[in-house]
């Protein structure tokens, strides 16, 4: 994570940046990775089920270098995916197909495939999120000649205090099977022997900064699997999602480890101990141990309206949570010990009035030659495009002390190939 040691020097992972640039050697932009930090989180989260049979299904999609999936299957953790693309790489990254869940509203064919055709048998569950594709899983079940594991995506009707962007179990919501079609689920299931169904599942939505919503939807999970175990035995699991929320600087009371022990409490107070618990954090498990290293290219003042902006080497396209979703991140020159402070606006260089990262309180004499963005960890570089011709930005794994290994930044005469459509 970021910090400063006794004399101001910004560190990372607990090496100091420019130390780091200079031993990654890749220029700017660049994201910064702490895989100690990931483990230990990963760790103490797994460690929180205490004897609960459970699997941390991480949600690729927040950080999906094999650097990191790795470190996380390293820690027992399996994944949560939501392409045919990211199923292919969690299972080309090493994870067996029986630890993986698929959610999506919109599989293809051709995705619900490699799923139902992964491993031995299939991978642990194909997250149903509409009736259709509850037929349409059949349908390539039966092509296949292979059985389906599914669960059902319910929605819960339960709404959080986040983001519009981001807030999924709200009944306007296109994710999930509405809680009033969960019976005809059940009915279309039991309508076609190629479905297996395994579970349920839900996720309410992301940034939750208190877990009695969450627990609020898992409770209307444990009473539909209730009624089904009633009348066809039992399931194997239920999966309540994912969303825990972190510290962007205003402060986040829970951490990941509470949303499980309220999760276990659940459960037995439910008499549910039998269903293995999944859960499917992303952000909470990657965003505090990234961070986005950008050069500041110049200050520019207007000599009429005092007004100030820091112009830096990254973008929207690099980070575009701040453009996308309002979201501030913390945002601190590496050099400290400047003569004078004043607010500027942080901005990137594309050519959109939303390429801004907020108003920040920075040196101004002399104005720092870096900038870090802070708990960028997550849905940063996987969120990351070319837009204005730009490359992708590097990215640095820190373990133990030291960089571990650098993917450089992306090739723009790549990019320039691919637009003219020389080659990809
Ligand atoms: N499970 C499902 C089905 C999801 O759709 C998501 C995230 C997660 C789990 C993981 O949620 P997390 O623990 O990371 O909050 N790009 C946005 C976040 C989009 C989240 C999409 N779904 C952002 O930058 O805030």
């Amino acid at each position: 994570m970021f910090g400063r040691n006794s004399n101001g020097t910004a560190t990372f992972a607990g090496v100091p940046i420019d130390e780091i640039l200079r031993q990654a050697g890749c220029g700017t932009p660049a994201y910064l990775y702490d895989l100690d930090g990931i483990r230990a989180t990963a760790r103490s989260l797994n460690t929180s089920f205490g004897d609960a049979a459970h699997l941390v299904a991480y949600a690729s999609k927040a950080n999906s270098s094999a650097v990191v999936l790795r470190a996380l299957f390293g820690e027992g953790c399996g994944a949560d995916v939501v392409s045919g693309g990211e199923l292919a790489l969690v299972l080309q990254a090493g994870l067996s197909a029986d630890r993986v869940v698929f959610s999506g509203v919109a599989k293809l064919d051709d995705e619900i495939d490699r799923a139902l055709s992964a491993g031995p048998s299939g991978i642990y569950a194909v997250q149903a999120e509409s009736l259709e594709e509850l037929v349409r899983i059949a349908d390539r079940a039966r092509t296949l000649g292979r059985p389906a594991r599914v669960s059902l995506r319910v929605n819960p009707g339960v709404a959080i205090d986040t983001h519009a962007h981001v807030a999924t179990g709200h009944d306007a919501a296109k994710f999930g099977i509405a809680r009033g079609d969960v019976a005809d689920a059940y009915a279309l299931v039991d309508d076609h022997p190629e479905l297996r169904l395994v579970g349920l599942s839900s996720h309410i939505g992301s940034t939750q900064a208190a877990t009695a919503p969450y627990i609020e939807a898992a409770l209307v999970l444990f009473d539909m699997i209730k009624t089904r175990e009633a009348a066809r035995g039992p399931l194997e699991f239920v999966d309540a999602g994912g969303g825990f929320g972190i510290d962007y600087g205003g402060g986040c009371p829970v951490a990941p480890a509470d949303f499980a022990r309220a999760l276990v409490a659940a459960q037995n107070e439910a008499g549910l101990q039998h269903l293995r618990l999944v859960v499917e954090p992303g952000r909470s498990l990657v965003g505090p141990f990234g961070a986005l290293v950008a050069a500041v290219v110049q200050p520019k003042v207007s000599r009429s309206s005092g007004r100030r902006w820091l112009m830096i080497d990254a973008g929207m396209n690099d980070l575009i949570r701040p453009a996308l979703y309002q979201a501030r991140h913390r945002i601190e020159a590496l050099s400290d010990g400047a003569r004078a402070t004043a607010r500027f606006r942080v901005v990137g260089p594309i050519c959109e009035s939303s390429d801004d990262f907020g108003e920040y309180e920075l040196p101004s004499d002399p104005p720092p030659t870096f900038v870090i963005i802070r708990d960028a960890g997550a849905y940063g570089f996987t969120m990351a495009s070319h837009y204005n011709g730009r490359p992708l930005p590097a990215e640095v794994f820190l373990s133990g002390g030291r960089v571990e290994s650098v993917a450089p930044r992306g090739d723009v005469n790549a990019w320039i190939a691919n637009r003219l459509g020389s080659g990809a």
